[in-house]
């Protein structure tokens, strides 16, 4: 491209997104619009020495979603910091997040430091979708795409699920029955074993336990295993690789809570094999109509289906317990809202005892408390993108290529601009179109080619549970004044227990 159209394109995407820069240049040349671009040093943020201070003194790992807001009132939307060794641009405006999605290319890269492909590459996995970069990625991404994206495939889970669901409701009662109470204590920890057991059914299309009585103790402990690689993630990732050595404790129990993971999948996986070979040998016909099936049939060495399973066991957990939890949470303490979603599903359902996909795919209420669930808790507070290949222009800066930018998604969808009474939990907001809102303030899902795959299974999984529990239970706050906020654990999780009362309708 000539040099003149190249300028000329890279102003006019720059004058897109701030119309106010337009007014400001007024009648002044493409070439010198560019020219006041700004460049890394006029970033502004912490010294190095205060943000340190911030994150190991001020409890700050625990506060990162918190400090998105401090850094957006200090710094404005642009901001730049050093978590650990890594240089780092925090973006904190929807245009700008905007701005950055549309420039991510071909084979978006989320971010290049990642203390799990160190991992991966230090014990011979292989990558699977959620570490995997370049023609991998690509290769893996459409494959699995398949059958996590099209809304027919991934309603042919429902039926799986929704066994899975009539075992929650079954374990809820269990509990209830136990404590002579109609009080739930930690119900994270329920739908933590909730969700494994339910990307299990995904997977394996067999039952793995989680929800009887008396849970397996591998499932605890694959659980437990997520929990510590999350919290050491952030460790792992803020210390210098060569601190590895001398601070050995934060990276050996990283590695070995993923050495329980990867062996967890393995027995799986390879206990579904030999299943699958022992009926072909017995010349009966073999129908699987679970993930692993499939991409083993996609002739994917063993290697990379053990990696693929493991990320997507583990990106099955945290998620759909948090979305589940604020969930009901948020609705316990919001009877009117739990009142006009509970009419929702009774009459969409038609006295059907077990709602369907195709029920839950009609109830609008129910997708606007998930929306609005997920604005106020985004399960992935700050996601982030490296473009590699070139500098890109961000507002008013441009940012060298291989830069870390961070998206500070907790900042935009508590953003007042966007969201008026941005911390109140109000789902009728995404009933009526507010044109206030912008399409980039709350991206939970993430965005574009490489935006959450299992975002189809995660929605149906959580309205399938939603409609079944509010359809037994009215949930009430163990005390109103028991307010519970949000951690940082790598992802968005509770501060502390969620107790609630499940009383039968
Ligand atoms: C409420 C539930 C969930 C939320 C809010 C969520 C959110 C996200 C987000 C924000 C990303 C990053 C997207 C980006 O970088 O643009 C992501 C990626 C991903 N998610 Fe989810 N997720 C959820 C549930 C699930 C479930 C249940 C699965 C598995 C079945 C899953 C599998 C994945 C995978 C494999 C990726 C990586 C995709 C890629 O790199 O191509 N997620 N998710």
């Amino acid at each position: 491209m000539p040099q003149t159209l190249k300028l000329a394109s890279r102003s006019s995407l720059l004058l897109r997104c701030f119309p106010e820069a337009w007014a400001e240049v007024g009648s002044k040349s493409p070439e010198a619009v560019v020219k006041r671009q700004k460049s890394l040093d006029d970033i502004p943020g912490p010294t190095t020495f205060s943000f340190l201070a911030d994150l190991f003194c001020r409890k700050g790992l625990s506060r990162l979603h918190e400090l998105q807001l401090e850094g957006k009132a200090k710094f404005g939307p642009v901001w730049k910091a050093r978590f650990g060794p890594i240089l780092t641009v925090h973006v904190a405006d929807p245009a700008l997040i905007e701005q950055v999605l549309r420039q991510e290319g071909k084979h978006p890269i989320r971010s290049d430091l990642s203390s799990w492909k160190d991992y991966r590459q230090c014990r011979g996995h292989a990558y699977g979708l959620l570490t995997a970069e370049g023609e991998e990625w690509q290769r893996l991404r459409s494959i699995l795409g398949k059958h996590m994206l099209k809304p027919k495939e991934v309603e042919a889970y429902g039926g799986a699920l929704n066994d899975v669901v009539t075992d929650l409701i079954k374990r809820l009662e269990y509990q209830q029955h136990q404590s002579q109470s109609p009080l739930i204590k930690d119900i994270a920890s329920e739908f933590y074993k909730f969700g494994l057991e339910g990307i299990s059914s995904v997977l394996f299309e067999t039952r793995i336990g989680c929800l009887e009585p008396n849970v397996p103790e591998e499932t605890e402990r694959f659980i437990q295993s997520i929990n510590t690689m999350f919290v050491m993630t952030l460790f792992t990732m803020a210390m210098p690789k060569f601190l590895h050595c001398i601070f050995k404790k934060p990276w050996q129990k990283f590695c070995d809570s993923w050495d329980y993971m990867f062996a967890f999948a393995k027995g799986h996986i390879d206990k579904r094999m030999a299943e699958v070979a022992e009926k072909v040998a017995r010349g009966e016909k073999v129908e699987g109509k679970y993930l692993t099936y499939y991409l083993a049939q996609e002739k994917l060495p063993m290697k990379s289906v053990y990696g693929n399973v493991t990320e997507l066991l583990l990106a099955g957990v945290d998620t759909i317990s948090s979305a589940l939890s604020w969930s009901l949470y948020e609705l316990s303490r919001h009877p009117h809202i739990q009142t006009a979603l509970y009419h929702e599903i009774s009459e969409v359902a038609q006295g059907e005892p077990i709602p369907s996909a195709s029920h839950v795919a009609r109830m609008p209420m129910m997708k606007a408390v998930m929306k609005e669930v997920l604005r106020l808790y985004p399960v992935i507070p700050g996601n982030a993108r490296v473009i590699s290949d070139r500098d890109i222009l961000v507002g008013e800066y441009t940012i060298p290529k291989k830069t870390l930018i961070s998206l500070c998604h907790y900042a935009t969808s508590r953003d007042e601009r966007f969201f008026p009474n941005p911390n109140k939990f109000q789902p009728e907001r995404w009933l009526q179109k507010d044109e206030s809102q912008h399409p980039y303030a709350s991206i939970p899902f993430g965005f574009g080619k490489r935006s959450c795959i299992g975002r189809r299974i995660a929605e149906l999984e959580v309205y399938l549970a939603l409609a079944r529990i509010l359809t037994h239970f009215e949930v009430r706050p163990e005390h109103e004044d028991n307010i519970v906020r949000p951690m940082t654990r790598t992802l968005l999780v509770p501060e502390k227990e969620i107790n609630l009362q499940f009383i039968h309708r």
